[in-house]
C-alpha cells in the first residue's frame, strides 16, 4: 500500500539576477496517515520551500519545480506538482493544510477569529454564518481555548502568542485534512507553551488520523514527537531514518554536530555543548563535492580528497537509515564517540 503522501525527486529552484537559487534539491520521502515526519535543518536549508511546493503555493511562473508529490486520496492519486492549479487549490485546506511560520501573517487583523474560521469551514461545507460560528466555537474548544463561545467573537490581537497558535491549528484542522504541514509551529513561543502546543498537535493527529510533517530547528522537539526524520542541509536531505536511529545513532557529521549543540537528558552531566562553526554555502553556486565539507571536522579522514571532489549520494546504511556521506561505518562509529 502506498503512503498518503509520496514525494519523489522534488527539486525547486528560483531564477534570480544573481543566478539560480537551488533551494530544494532531489527530495524524496513519504508520510502516511497517523505518522509524524520531522524535518530539521538550519535556517535556509529548504524546509519551507519544500513544504510550499507540496502545498502548491509557489508561483509557477517564477519558480522551477520538478519531480512529484502525490497525494493518495480515496478518489485516486493526484500529483500536486503537475495537476492544474485550480485542482490543487481545491485540495488546500481540505485534503492538505499548513500552519505557517508566521501566524500573524496568516490571520487577518480586521476580521474576528470566528469570521475567519467560519469562512474557512464554509469553503467546503454547506451552512450559513451561524453554522460556521458554531463549528468555529467547537474547534476553539477542541484546541483548548477557554471561554470559546465568547472568544470566537474577538480579533487576532486580543490573543496571546500561544493562543494565536492554537487558533492557527483550529483553522488548519477545521475541514479535517489528511495531511498537516506545521512549519515551526512553536518557535516564537516560550518553553511551557511550546510543549503544550506540541501535545495539542499530537492529540489532534490522533483525533483526525493525520499525516503530519513537522518542521523544526529543535532536535528536542524531534525526540518528543517524531516517528521519522529528514535532516536537511543546503537544500538536500543529508540523513533520513526513524527518529530513534537519528537521535541515538546519527550517520551524518552534520546531524552529529546538531546533536552536540543541544542539551540532552541522556548524556553525561557537564558535557560541553558545541555549536557547529561556520555558515552553510550559497545556494547559487554550490561547491563541488560535499556541501558540508567546509564545516566538517571529519573530511580529512576520507581518502583521496573525495569530500572535495565527489558529492556523496544518499545511501542506505542500515535498517532503512540513509545518509549522504563518504565516511565508512568504522569512521562513523569513531565520529559518534564509539557508539
Ligand atoms: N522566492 C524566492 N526567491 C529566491 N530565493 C528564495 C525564494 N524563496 C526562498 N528562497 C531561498 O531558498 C532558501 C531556502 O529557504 P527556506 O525558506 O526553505 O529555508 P528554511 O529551511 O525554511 O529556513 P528557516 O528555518 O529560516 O525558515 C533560502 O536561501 C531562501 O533565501
Ligand atoms: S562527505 Fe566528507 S565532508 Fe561531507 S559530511 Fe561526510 S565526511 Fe564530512
Ligand atoms: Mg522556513
Amino acid at each position: 500500500m502506498s503512503a498518503f503522501l509520496e514525494v519523489k525527486n522534488l527539486t525547486v529552484s528560483f531564477p534570480t539576477e544573481d543566478g539560480l537559487v537551488q533551494a530544494s534539491n532531489d527530495i524524496s520521502f513519504s508520510v502516511d496517515r497517523g505518522e509524524t515526519l520531522a524535518v530539521v535543518g538550519e535556517s535556509g536549508s529548504g524546509k519551507s520551500v519544500t513544504s510550499l511546493a507540496i502545498m502548491g503555493l509557489h508561483n509557477r511562473q517564477t519558480t522551477n519545480i520538478n519531480g512529484s508529490a502525490v497525494l493518495n486520496l480515496e478518489s485516486g492519486p493526484i500529483d500536486v506538482i503537475s495537476a492544474p492549479e485550480e485542482q490543487v487549490r481545491r485540495l488546500r485546506g481540505k485534503a492538505m493544510s499548513m500552519i505557517f511560520q508566521d501566524p500573524m501573517s496568516a490571520l487577518h487583523p480586521y476580521y474576528s477569529i470566528g469570521d475567519q474560521l467560519s469562512e474557512a469551514w464554509r469553503l467546503y461545507n454547506k451552512g450559513d454564518k451561524k453554522a460556521g460560528f458554531k463549528r468555529a466555537t467547537e474547534m476553539l474548544e477542541l484546541v483548548g481555548i477557554p471561554d470559546a463561545s465568547k472568544r470566537v467573537k474577538e480579533f487576532p490581537h486580543q490573543f496571546s502568542g500561544g493562543m494565536r497558535q492554537r487558533v492557527m491549528i483550529a483553522m488548519a484542522l477545521i475541514n479535517n485534512p489528511a495531511l498537516l504541514i506545521a512549519d515551526e509551529p512553536t518557535t516564537a513561543l516560550d518553553v511551557t507553551v511550546q510543549s503544550q502546543i506540541l501535545q495539542l498537535l499530537k492529540d489532534m493527529q490522533k483525533e483526525f488520523n493525520m499525516a503530519v510533517i513537522l518542521i523544526t530547528h529543535d532536535l528536542g522537539v524531534v525526540a518528543e514527537v517524531a516517528d521519522r526524520v529528514n535532516v536537511m542541509y543546503a537544500g538536500k536531505i543529508v540523513e533520513q531514518g526513524v527518529a530513534d536511529g537519528i537521535y541515538y545513532k546519527p550517520d551524518h557529521p552534520y546531524t552529529i554536530g546538531l546533536l552536540n549543540s543541544i542539551p540532552r537528558v541522556d548524556q553525561l552531566e557537564g558535557k560541553r555543548l558545541i555549536a557547529i562553526p561556520g555558515q552553510p554555502p550559497s545556494l547559487i553556486n554550490l561547491p563541488q563535492g560535499c556541501s558540508f565539507r567546509k564545516r566538517c571536522t571529519f573530511a580529512d579522514q576520507v581518502a583521496d580528497n573525495l569530500c572535495a571532489t565527489i558529492a556523496p549520494s544518499l545511501d542506505m546504511k542500515e535498517n532503512a537509515h540513509f545518509s549522504r556521506c563518504h565516511l565508512t561505518e568504522k569512521q562513523l562509529v569513531a565520529a559518534r564517540g564509539g557508539k
